[in-house]
């Protein structure tokens, strides 16, 4: 299976912040905010990922994260020249996908806990139509809602509805079969201009092939578009870390975890940021499992 991050977009709701940089580079705790969304990625088993950036950040990224091969991956990088939805991610990065299945993560959302990677594999390992992730929220009128039955089929899918048939925000992640593609490129833009995924949703829900799995209460989804949210992420990030000793979302970890690396590759990136909390966590990540 193949991944796509999307980590373009405008971050108004951040201005000033996001004037003079991307939104998705920005520190939740101790890290930039597209090691959550990439960390989830990685979870998952996938190590085939592409980028999707505003044309003017692209160079911030790779100097970030490079080709990914540190960190056994592969990662490429496409711009999107604007905001022109999520969906359109897909066809932007149609040739990326190939033939496959593909999942594709907002760049700017946070999702932690147990048994997330057991949920995560267990639905990734044979996708047929698409799978999206629900989240109980307090006020699901912000967002996009889903609706499913006792088996898990979504039957309903509104985008920020004003009388929400339930409670279940639709988190940005999204695991779709190649039928995506053919659906993207038939998609119609919304009065915005944008692709918008509720859309491509909408058509596996008429065609009888969509998911919705919910993640629960106990689990956090953190959204990251506002100053208060950042802030709000990256507390909950912190106190989390210190109480437990562990990191949320540290790459190199998840890489060695998963098998991508081996611990000498892990000790040498955790060396490279040796003045840093963050770099001895690597390194002594290295030295136990090593
Ligand atoms: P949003 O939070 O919906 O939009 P935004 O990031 O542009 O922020 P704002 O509403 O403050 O202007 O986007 C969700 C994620 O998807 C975020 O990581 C940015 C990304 N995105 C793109 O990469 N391209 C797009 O065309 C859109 C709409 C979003």
């Amino acid at each position: 299976m193949k991944g796509i991050i999307l980590a373009g977009g405008a971050g108004t709701r951040l201005h000033p912040i996001t004037i003079g940089t991307s939104k998705q580079l920005l520190p939740v705790g101790d890290k930039p905010m597209i090691y959550y969304p990439l960390s989830v990625l990685m979870i998952a088993g996938i190590r085939d990922i592409l980028i999707v950036t505003n044309p003017a950040d692209t160079p911030r990224f790779r100097a970030l994260l490079g080709d990914g091969s540190q960190l056994g991956l592969s990662i490429t990088y496409a711009e999107q020249p604007s905001p022109r939805g999520i969906a359109d991610a897909i066809l932007i990065g149609a040739e990326h996908i190939g033939d496959g299945p593909v999942a594709l993560i907002l760049g700017d959302n946070i999702f932690h806990g147990t048994n997330f990677s057991a949920t995560l594999t267990e639905n990734a390992r044979d996708v047929r139509g698409c799978v999206l992730f629900g989240y109980p929220v307090n006020d699901p009128r912000r967002y996009g809602v889903g609706e499913s039955d006792a088996n898990g089929d979504l039957v309903s899918i509104e985008e920020k509805p004003r009388h929400p048939r339930s409670n279940r925000a639709i988190t940005g992640l999204y695991l779709y079969d190649n039928d995506v593609v053919d659906i993207s490129k038939n998609l119609r833009p919304s009065p915005r201009g944008e692709l918008e995924i509720t859309d491509v949703n909408r058509v596996y829900l008429e065609r009888g092939r969509a998911r919705l799995v919910n993640l629960g209460r106990g689990f956090a989804w953190l959204d990251t578009g506002t100053p208060k949210s950042l802030l709000q992420a990256g507390q909950y990030v912190g106190a989390l870390e210190e109480r437990q000793g562990v990191r949320i979302a540290c790459i190199e970890e998840i890489a060695l975890r998963m098998g991508f690396i081996d611990a000498d590759a892990c000790h040498r990136l955790g060396s490279r940021m040796a003045a840093s909390d963050y770099g001895s966590y690597v390194m002594a990540i290295a030295a136990e499992l090593g």
